[in-house]
């Protein structure tokens, strides 16, 4: 890997100005699910300097609002925080408004169809919004836009879209608004194939108790079901250092917990060139920060190293939760998938990680009705719950993404049966959720308090280093602290507990 700060390569991007009334395939390429699958040699490159603001858009959005919806992951929460940085910068303000916004931008999410059907719903009800309001610029960005699919589905349905932008180039936002806003054609700009890092964008972090930081990007696991590494390129690393900085940034800001970001944080740093460096050791170092709590998400069982084990096992700010999909219990199911793991290396590896980190409380996805998924392995599914008795689940019916091997096989599981199989599966882990949150009774647990409970102003809620969600009653100036709380009721989802300690020095 090589730092250069030089302009970004646009040779590789797909890039046009389309007029809407004519046949759009002669102005521009869209993006392409073939071009994105494909991993180059080349090295990756950090940009420091690509993002610019035009002189003259610098001050256009004063006066102005923006309303940004955001789907998906929190990949994506944390892109549209890069979004409303860039925004803001720019002058603009946020608003709810969806009839007096200047700037509507829905940034999407492409892992099952459900999700983009939300999107088409919306971008539909913005026609009329439109046509009261012509000035407005509605823009589509995130995961869906790197989809040829998706693109070619707006330019034949929904011409209310002046702006579509890809995961890739977002640092490019000011330039492409600048030319949605003036030639008054649609803009689209979506690069099929990208593998380089841009650094020094701006963030509109929400409050100043939680923030994510990214320390990869893309994803080359290539998993048979996934989207994800056609629409978010190939894994590339930030540098420790950059990693570093901005985790003492937030940490000076009095920030109290970080959530590292990636699509599989496991495979961090195998991308250097010039070192040996994993995610175990950049832990090591983010761990000595002055910052309360450290979380990661998303893990690979398949890069999950023993040297990270160690590390997590010092505890310390960093926590005891941690995010493990297994998206199957059956060997079979799993090699179709191309999880590169069997049941056994599985439940291997999670018994590594208990013995290390006694406490350590274990999250799942987990994709029901899988193409051809049996019975028979749908209950070894069942059975690696009971086996590994996570804390929480998330669980998901599969759905076919065009493009990806998966949905070319034969999708044998009718819905009925996935819908059984989803319900049959979330019995099985409601039970055990409960019965772990019951073991907490009559314990005291440290929490971070974030905020009101949803209800009721006078009960707060927080969350254990495990990631488990408390109520309790208290005062409002405990937000943002550390408390103590003795739990006194258990729910599967949520626990109930006194105050029993303030100002809890972590
Ligand atoms: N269908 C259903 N679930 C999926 N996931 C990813 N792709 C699909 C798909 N095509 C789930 C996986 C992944 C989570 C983020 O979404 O469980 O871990
Ligand atoms: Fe998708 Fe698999 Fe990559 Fe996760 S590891 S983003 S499931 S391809």
């Amino acid at each position: 890997m090589t730092t250069d700060n030089k302009a970004a390569d646009l040779k590789s991007a797909t890039s046009a100005t389309v007029k809407p009334e004519k046949d759009f395939s002669q102005y521009f390429q869209a993006p392409s699910l073939k071009d994105a699958k494909k991993r180059g040699k080349e090295e990756i490159k950090v940009h420091y300097d690509d993002f610019i603001i035009p002189e003259e858009m610098k001050e256009i959005g004063k006066g102005r609002h923006y309303l940004l919806r955001t789907y998906g992951c929190q990949m994506n929460e944390h892109d549209s925080e890069t979004i409303a940085g860039i925004l803001e910068m720019m002058g603009f303000t946020s608003t709810d408004d969806e009839e007096t916004a200047d700037v509507v931008l829905f940034n999407t999410c492409a892992i099952r169809e459900g999700a983009e059907d939300k999107v088409f719903g919306e971008l539909g009800h913005f026609k009329r919004i439109k046509r009261n309001n012509p000035n407005l610029i509605l823009g589509v960005c995130g995961c869906m836009s790197q989809e040829e699919k998706v693109v070619n589905r707006i330019l034949q349905t929904y011409q209310q879209v002046d702006l579509i932008f890809g995961t890739h180039n977002i640092h490019r936002l000011p330039v492409l608004l600048q030319e949605a806003m003036f030639s008054k054609e649609m803009v689209i700009e979506v690069w099929s194939k990208e593998g380089d890092i841009i650094e020094n964008m701006p963030s509109k972090r929400e409050g100043n108790i939680k923030a994510w930081v990214n320390i990869m990007y893309g994803c080359d696991k290539f998993c048979t079901y996934c989207i994800v590494p056609y629409t978010r390129g190939k894994e590339r690393s930030r540098r420790p250092e950059d990693v570093i900085a901005e985790v003492r940034d937030i940490a000076r800001q009095g920030f109290k917990e970080i959530m590292l970001l990636g699509q599989n944080v496991n495979a961090y740093g195998k991308d250097f060139e010039d070192m040996e460096y994993g995610l175990g050791d950049l832990m090591d170092e983010i761990r000595k920060i002055d910052i309360p709590r450290i979380r990661f998400t998303t893990s690979h069982p398949r890069d999950f190293d023993d040297h990270l084990i160690e590390v997590l096992a010092k505890g310390g700010n960093l926590v005891e939760m941690i995010h493990l999909p297994s998206q199957s219990g059956s060997t079979e199911v799993l090699k179709r998938m191309a999880r590169k793991y069997t049941r056994e290396q599985y439940l291997e590896l999670v018994n590594k990680i208990k013995a290390a980190i006694p406490n350590v409380a274990l999250t799942t996805d987990i994709i029901v009705g899988f193409p051809g998924e049996t019975e028979e392995q749908f209950q070894e599914t069942l059975s690696l719950m009971e086996e590994v008795r996570y804390d929480s689940a998330y669980t998901f019916m599969y759905s076919p993404r065009e493009g990806t091997p998966a949905a070319v096989m034969e999708d044998s599981v009718p819905e009925d049966v996935k819908k059984n199989r989803l319900h049959r599966l979330l019995d099985v882990q409601n039970r055990i959720s409960l019965e772990k949150n019951q073991e907490l009774l009559g314990q005291t647990v440290e929490l971070l308090v974030e905020g009101e409970s949803k209800k009721n102003p006078e009960v707060l809620s927080g969350r254990t280093r495990t990631g488990k969600l408390v109520h309790f009653k208290g005062d409002q100036s405990l937000v943002g602290t550390f408390v103590h709380v003795t739990i006194h009721d258990a729910k599967t989802h949520t626990l109930y507990g006194d105050l029993v300690k303030t100002t809890v020095e972590v």
